[in-house]
């Protein structure tokens, strides 16, 4: 066999302990394995790459980088083979004049229809989960979203002293798209007196009754937001055509209602940054050598899925179906109700 591995979407931790898993575990089964550079982006903008879309890999180099951040392969959000039309006749065309038998495709769910695309075409795609955000459908974690949560459990914490230093509300913007997991997790970890994610859009009344019933008894607080979370009665809030400002429409909101000293703080692109935590390694390295025995066992278009305490594998076509949301009746929800966290409902 020669497979190749490309890395597509936002970078997540943990994408180079993939690509060093996936490398050993396939030379170990006799076989060639290169990396596309870019993601598609290199079969798609040839001109771009003098050298060629294909970096080969062996034992030297994926040596020393599974605690590495980014990817060694390169990655892009923006050349997405499917739209404006669909260029996947054209990328199966150029994978299969650079002999490669099949695919590794690592990302999120832009990536995954991509993936799924080439599969229905007949070419050999196994897909493995990443996004901090944690919205593919299918498994119970991606890969990324640990590290993200946990670093942004720390920057809450820092928070939490300054905010009480100085008696103010903190509010901490963080990723996740549309869906509100890392929010959800890392507030509850931080112990955030108020959450807010996408799935429930807030009302103000709520989070102000909170925010002065806590100044008036610890002085303090400490305010989550989701970058996707909006108020009832709006829409996203977005810069440049991007998710974002979230935290400043609020902080501004609380600020005008209150007079209270309120900052606001977005963590951004340092949840996807770092090494992966070791959590994220495991699933990493885990997936990575799931994938080649999945295309050792003949799979063509499936995708690696965590399904504790093994992994397991789903039609690619499954795994896209959905994004998957945070249900408001699970767990994580009903207990930052019953710890009093504010959510911005009630
Ligand atoms: O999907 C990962 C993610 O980091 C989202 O949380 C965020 O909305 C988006 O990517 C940011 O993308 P970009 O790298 O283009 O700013």
């Amino acid at each position: 066999m020669n497979i190749a591995i490309v890395t597509g979407g936002g970078d997540a931790p943990g994408l180079n302990a993939v690509i060093r898993s996936a490398v050993l575990s396939a030379l170990g089964m006799g076989w060639t394995v290169s990396g596309l550079r870019d993601g598609m982006r290199s079969l798609m903008v040839p001109a771009d790459y003098p050298k060629g879309p294909l970096i080969p890999l062996d034992h030297n180099s994926v040596r020393g980088i599974t605690f590495l951040g980014g990817t060694i392969l390169g990655t892009t959000n923006q050349s997405n083979p499917l739209e404006p039309v669909d260029r996947t006749p054209e990328i199966i065309e150029n994978l299969r004049k650079l002999n490669l038998d099949a695919l590794l495709m690592v990302g999120g769910d832009g990536t995954m229809a991509i993936a799924s695309r080439i599969a229905k075409q007949g070419f050999p795609v196994v897909g493995i989960p990443k996004t901090i955000d944690n919205d593919l459908d299918g498994t119970v974690v991606t890969f990324g979203f640990d590290t993200a949560v946990e670093f942004a459990t720390q920057c809450i914490d820092r928070l939490h002293s300054t905010a009480e230093s100085h008696g103010r509300v903190m509010v901490v913007e963080v990723m996740g798209r549309y869906a509100g997991w890392i929010a959800l997790e890392s507030g509850l970890a931080g112990t955030a007196d108020v959450i807010l994610i996408p799935e429930i859009p807030y009302k103000m009344e709520p989070i102000l009754a909170k925010l002065k019933e806590r100044k008036s008894t610890r002085g303090f607080s400490l305010v989550v937001i989701a970058e996707g979370a909006h108020p009832v009665d709006q829409t996203y809030s977005t810069h440049q055509g991007r998710l974002g400002g979230a935290a400043q429409r609020l902080q501004s909101a609380i600020e005008e209602a209150t007079g209270l000293d309120t900052r606001n703080v977005v963590l951004g692109h340092l949840l996807r940054g770092g090494p992966p935590n070791a959590r994220d390694r495991l699933y990493s390295l885990r997936f990575g050598s799931a994938a080649v025995r999945a295309l050792a066992e003949g799979r063509k278009a499936d995708m690696v899925a965590l399904d504790p305490p093994n992994v397991r594998y789903l039609p690619l076509e499954e795994a896209t179906r959905h994004m998957k949301t945070v249900p408001l009746d699970c767990d994580s929800i009903l207990t930052a109700r019953a710890l009093g966290t504010c959510l911005g409902d009630e």
